[in-house]
């Protein structure tokens, strides 16, 4: 398997840097913020967001130093990333991430929902500070669309009648249109022709979705001490993903068992029987491979070098964590 570190070899100082950077800029004038911000930086979150952008300034210009913007486009990619998990941990009651335990678990909802919207706030600030009001609307839009993807989540919970495009569309709102815009904005902060800047958005979505369909497969295969959170969640609070819905497909009981909430002795083991006895999985494995091969294909529009295969290798990765 490729791992993360050689993954990430050409970024690896920069990431480091990174990383240290975060802590700092979340500032010192609210103790409990900046230990919730020690706390989650700290933590060892895959930092595959910030490795994007990174790999995107290294490839763009081969052999030449990452430009500060650049830089900063990183980290608040990674900003903006950690704040949505601190409120979906909220949502989801979610006792750990990345391995610790949860801002709202060490610290309480209350200051948990205040340290994402100060984290959102913060990476506002710095975004308005690279004075490119392109790059200001491409990421304002992510910040719209976390909450649009938490929103449409939260009110599609246990509707056994949820389509896959619904399920697409929200998995691009939370998960896709980060990585997507963070991507375009960097071929931006380049100065690179439209086209090019297009096939990078491209990029970006479907790595993205690939990856929350990983994400997804994960939650039934994986442990909570491979994944650094807790394994077999989102059914369990009612959020259909592809393994489910393509098990639904087969397996027309399901329904019914999701359509009462897994409310009697045995329906919530009964579920997970199903799926695992479906294709659900194996579909979802596939629609992951689909959408990693284009994400592929869009990478021709940049030139050969070391970053740019770290960038194809990146796909390869996200896909290889369910093989
Ligand atoms: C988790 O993202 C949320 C999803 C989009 C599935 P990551 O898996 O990148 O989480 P960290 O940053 O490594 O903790
Ligand atoms: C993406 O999806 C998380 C956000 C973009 C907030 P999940 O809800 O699947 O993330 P995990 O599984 O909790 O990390
Ligand atoms: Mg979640
Ligand atoms: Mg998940």
């Amino acid at each position: 398997m490729t791992s993360v570190t050689s993954l990430f070899a050409p970024v690896e100082t920069d990431l480091d840097l990174l990383t240290d950077n975060l802590k700092g800029l979340v500032g010192t004038r609210h103790p409990i913020l900046s230990a919730a911000a020690e706390h989650l930086f700290g933590a060892g979150g895959k930092r595959v967001r910030p490795a994007i952008v990174l790999l995107l300034a290294k490839a763009i210009l081969p052999g030449q130093d990452i430009s500060a913007k650049h830089r900063r486009l990183a980290e608040i990619t990674e900003m903006i990333h950690t704040a949505s998990l601190v409120h979906d941990d909220v949502v989801d009651e979610s006792a750990v991430r990345r391995g610790v335990p949860t801002v709202h678990s060490s610290f309480g909802n209350r200051i948990a929902v205040l340290a994402g919207d100060f984290l959102f706030a913060q990476s506002s600030w710095y975004l308005a500070n690279l004075d490119n009001l392109r790059v200001v609307k491409l990421l304002s839009q992510v910040i719209m669309d976390l909450a649009e993807g938490e929103i449409q989540q939260g009110l599609n919970r246990f509707d056994s009648s949820l389509s896959m495009q619904a399920y697409l569309d929200k998995s691009y709102f939370k998960t896709a249109s980060l990585i997507a815009n963070s991507a375009m904005a960097a071929g931006v902060l380049s100065n690179l022709p439209e086209a090019t800047i297009n096939q990078l958005y491209a990029y970006g979505r479907h790595l993205g979705l690939a990856f929350q369909v990983v994400d997804d497969i994960l939650d039934f295969t994986g442990s909570d001490e491979s994944l650094g959170k807790p394994a077999c969640s989102d059914l369990k609070n009612g959020h259909l993903t592809a393994p489910v819905l393509y098990a639904m497909g087969q397996h027309p009981g399901l329904a019914t068992l999701i359509d009462r909430e897994f409310s009697q002795a045995g329906d919530f083991d009964q579920a997970l029987e199903l799926i695992h006895r479906s294709d659900g999985i194996a579909k979802a494995r596939e629609l992951a491979a689909q959408q990693a091969q284009s994400a592929i294909a869009c990478l021709e529009c940049l030139p050969a070098s070391e970053a740019q295969t770290a960038l194809v290798n990146m796909v390869d990765y996200v896909l290889r964590r369910i093989s």
